[in-house]
C-alpha cells in the first residue's frame, strides 16, 4: 500500500487534497493520470450500464437539493454513524470499527488501559449554506449518496423518455459525507464519487429477487471484464444490524485489499422505501404501483484504487501497472531514439501528431530508451513505439508490449490498425 501511494504521487495519479496548505483530511486531488483513469472507468462503465441497453437512462442530477429531500428520503435522522471517543486523547472512531479502536489504544497509549465514551450516533451528512444575505441564508444538505437524484426525477423520466417497467436511471457523480475517520488512501474519503443504477420493477418478490442476482453477476462480471483478478473478489450479504436504513436486503463486491477485504460496490433492494417516501408512483395500464428498486451502487475512486493495487506488480526494480489498456491512462507513448536528431524527432512527431485524434498518447524524448519504458510502465502505458535509424530508411518503428517487454517492427501506416486491435 505504500509503494502504490508513492507511485500514485510520484507519477500524478493522486495527490493528497490542498497539499500546500497542510491538506484536508479526506480529501484528494487526481492529477493528469489519475483523472484520465477515473475518466476511462467512468466511461467503461457508462458504456455497458447506459450506451449498450435499452432498458437504461442517464441523468446528471443537482449536488444541491431542497433540504425536504433528505428528511423525506431519512437520512436526515438515520444516515448516521455510532461514534466513541477516546477519554485519554479525544480521539474519536466509529464504535463499529473494532480494530482501529484496538489498534488505538496499542500504538497511542501502550501500557495503560483506554476509556471510551458510550457510543452516540453522529450525522454523516455534510451542510452547507445558501444565500447572500447571512440571517436568510438557507441550511442545505451536500448529497450524502447521488441517488435522490434519481428518485426526485423519477416522474420526469417516464413523462421524457419511452421509458417501461423494468428500467434503471445510471448516474454518475460526487457525494460527501462527514465520515468519522477516513483513511486508507481514498478508500475512505470525506468528498467521492458514485457510479450508481437505480432499477425500477414491478413490487413483487419474484422480480426484486431476479433483478438482485441478475445485477450482482452483471457487476461482478464487469470488474472481472477489466481485468480484476477473480480470486480477490467476493460478495458479502449484509448482516441484519448493518443494514442502511433503506435496504430490504443488500450484498457487497469486496476486494482482498491490503488493509482486508473491503466493499467497493453495494448491491441493494431498496424496495419501496424512497418511492414511497416520496409519494411517487407509476402508472400501467391504468394499475397505479410504487416500483420496487435494485440499486448497484459502485465508488469510483474505490474502484480506481482497487484497479490500482490489482494491476501492481515488479520485476527487480521495475514497477509495472498492468492496467486492463481500456483503463491505462495513455493507450501509447511515442519516442524518437535520440532527441538530438532532428530527422528522428520530426518523425515521431508526426507519428505522435496523427494517433492524437483517435488515442491519448504520450510524448517522451528524455533520457535513454530504457528509463522511458521504465517510466511508462510505472504509468501503466500498454505500448510504446519508437521512432530509430531504420524508420527514416524503411518507414518501420519497434512497438513494445508493456506485460512480455516483446518488441516488434511494424510499418508506420499498420500502427492504428494494430492498436485498434489491441485496445478494443
Ligand atoms: N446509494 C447507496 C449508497 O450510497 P453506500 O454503500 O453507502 O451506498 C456506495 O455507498 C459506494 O460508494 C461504496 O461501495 C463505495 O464504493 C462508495 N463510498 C461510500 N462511502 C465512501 C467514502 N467515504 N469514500 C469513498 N467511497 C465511498
Amino acid at each position: 500500500m505504500e509503494k502504490l501511494v508513492a507511485l500514485c504521487k510520484r507519477r500524478g495519479f493522486i495527490y493528497p487534497g490542498s497539499e500546500i496548505y497542510g491538506g484536508l483530511t479526506g480529501t484528494w486531488d487526481y492529477g493528469p493520470l489519475g483523472v484520465e483513469l477515473k475518466k476511462n472507468i467512468k466511461d467503461q462503465w457508462w458504456k455497458s450500464m447506459v450506451q449498450l441497453r435499452e432498458d437504461v437512462v442517464g441523468i446528471d442530477a443537482a449536488i444541491m437539493m431542497n433540504p425536504k429531500t433528505w428528511e423525506k428520503s431519512g437520512h436526515v435522522k438515520a444516515f448516521a454513524d455510532p461514534l466513541v471517543e477516546c477519554k485519554l486523547c479525544h480521539q474519536r472512531f466509529r464504535a463499529d470499527k473494532k480494530d482501529e479502536i484496538n489498534e488505538h489504544g496499542k500504538n497511542n497509549h501502550p501500557g495503560l488501559i483506554v476509556d471510551w465514551t458510550d457510543a452516540r450516533q453522529f450525522n454523516l451528512l455534510v451542510k452547507a449554506y445558501l444565500g447572500i444575505i447571512e440571517d436568510k441564508q438557507s441550511e442545505i444538505y451536500l448529497r450524502g449518496e447521488i441517488t435522490q437524484g434519481a428518485f426526485v426525477n423519477f416522474e420526469n423520466v417516464v413523462s421524457s423518455t419511452r421509458v417501461k417497467i423494468p428500467f434503471g436511471i445510471a448516474q454518475i457523480g460526487k457525494a460527501f459525507r462527514n465520515e468519522i475517520t477516513p483513511g486508507n488512501f481514498t478508500y475512505r474519503s470525506r468528498e467521492f464519487e458514485q457510479m450508481e443504477l437505480e432499477f425500477f420493477v414491478k413490487p413483487e418478490d419474484g422480480e426484486g429477487d431476479k433483478w438482485f442476482e441478475y445485477w450482482k453477476k452483471e457487476r461482478m462480471d464487469w470488474y472481472k471484464s477489466l481485468g480484476m483478478n477473480a480470486g480477490k473478489l467476493r460478495f458479502r450479504k449484509h448482516e441484519d444490524t448493518e443494514r442502511a436504513h433503506y435496504a430490504k436486503y443488500a450484498e457487497d463486491i469486496e476486494f482482498d485489499a491490503p488493509f482486508g477485504w473491503s466493499e467497493f460496490e453495494g448491491v441493494h433492494h431498496r424496495g419501496d422505501w424512497d418511492l414511497s417516501r416520496h409519494n411517487l408512483s407509476y402508472v400501467e395500464e391504468g394499475e397505479k404501483y410504487t416500483p420496487w428498486v435494485i440499486e448497484t451502487s459502485g465508488g469510483v475512486d474505490r474502484s480506481a484504487l482497487f484497479f490500482l493495487l490489482n494491476s501492481y506488480s515488479e520485476d527487480g526494480d521495475r514497477i509495472i501497472l498492468k492496467l486492463n489498456p481500456k483503463l491505462a491512462p495513455y493507450k501509447v507513448a511515442v519516442f524518437p531514439l535520440l532527441a538530438n536528431k532532428p530527422d528522428l524527432v520530426s518523425k515521431a512527431k508526426e507519428i505522435y501528431d496523427n494517433l492524437k485524434p483517435q488515442f491519448m498518447v504520450a510524448w517522451d524524448d528524455r533520457g535513454n530508451i530504457g528509463k522511458r519504458y521504465f517510466a511508462q510502465d510505472e504509468a501503466g502505458t500498454p505500448y510504446c513505439v519508437t521512432v530509430d535509424f531504420q524508420s527514416l530508411e524503411d518507414d518501420t518503428v519497434t512497438i513494445r508490449d508493456r506485460d512480455t517487454a516483446k518488441q516488434e517492427r511494424i510499418k508506420v501506416d499498420r500502427i492504428h490498425k494494430y492498436l485498434e486491435e489491441k485496445l478494443t
